[in-house]
């Protein structure tokens, strides 16, 4: 786990990409839950960036497609996968594994 970001500069139902190493990744903040994924729409690469995050899912902009913030599965399209990140909360700081 290595340092990436902290809690606080993730704004409420907002967003916010960091590059960790070389990666651009998606910072997601849900009523103080923090999730990670890359930023690039598995389907067809659109940036995740200007994609709407409901509940515990983002939908790419570009085609509509959901993916699950927990395990980056798509329900109706289960052959695209989101890479999402775990992370570990310390204070304010959030921890990453990029694997
Ligand atoms: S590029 Fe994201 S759903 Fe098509």
């Amino acid at each position: 786990m290595i340092p990436a970001a902290k809690v606080s500069e993730i704004p409420n139902f907002g967003k916010k990409v960091i590059q960790i190493s070389g990666q651009d990744i998606l910072f997601i903040n849900i009523k103080g839950s923090i999730f990670a994924a890359e930023n690039e729409c598995p389907h067809q690469g659109s940036p995740l960036t200007a994609a709407i995050v409901k509940d515990d899912y983002i939908a790419c902009p570009r085609h509509g497609y959901r993916f699950s913030l927990v395990d980056g599965s798509c329900g109706e399209h289960p052959e695209f996968t989101l890479k999402t990140y775990p992370l570990q909360i310390s204070g304010d700081d959030i921890l990453i594994d990029l694997g």
